[in-house]
């Protein structure tokens, strides 16, 4: 892959992230995981570029992600559809998501395990992190039946820096 700057890549976060939707990759290379995703953003923040996440706290990468000061998005291309499918509706609890998909885990520069054949990989530095609160929301009814009913904890939001970039 080769590494760009972020403020070079021309994309639109919102078809990205919400419609190609990113593999949270986070852990070390002996010992990782990764879940789909497709809510965050990419914006710009404390002057510099940065990503941010939603992640329910019982997500088995959650733990991971709070075990290392970085983690990775892979946007991966269409043909690994059924793999992200794969690891959005399995847990790294239950399944081996390696042995189940097509992924290829690849090692960056600075010790980060992402995919081979990402169109795009974010190294993504944690900078801020905090637990949704029902009282912070403006109109709490408007998501919570959907979202928000029994058994679905509220998500965590994660803002990190993004430090490197890499396209294909
Ligand atoms: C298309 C898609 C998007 C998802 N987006 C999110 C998300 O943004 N945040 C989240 O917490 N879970 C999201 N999920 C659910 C997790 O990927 C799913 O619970 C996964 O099994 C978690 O894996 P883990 O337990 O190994 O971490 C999504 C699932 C799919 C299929």
């Amino acid at each position: 892959m080769q590494t760009v700057d972020f403020e070079t890549l021309s994309v639109n976060a919102a078809q990205l992230i919400g419609k190609q939707w990113m593999l949270i990759t986070a852990g070390t290379p002996g010992d990782f995981n990764c879940m789909t995703a497709s809510w965050g953003g990419l914006g710009y923040l404390w002057n510099r570029p940065v990503a941010y996440v939603f992640v329910r706290p019982n997500r088995h990468t959650r733990g991971y992600i709070d075990a290392q000061p970085s983690f990775t998005l892979s946007f991966m291309p269409e043909a690994y559809r059924k793999d992200l499918i794969f690891c959005g509706r399995n847990s790294g609890k239950d399944v081996d998501k390696m042995a189940n998909t097509a992924l290829k885990p690849m090692t960056t520069a600075s010790g980060l395990v992402a995919f081979e054949d990402a169109d795009v990989v974010l190294e993504c530095r944690k900078m801020f992190c905090t637990s949704m609160q029902e009282v912070d929301f403006i109109n709490w009814s408007e998501v919570s039946p959907q979202w928000y009913a029994e058994d679905n904890p509220l998500h965590l939001l994660y803002i990190c820096e993004i430090t490197a970039t890499h396209v294909r």
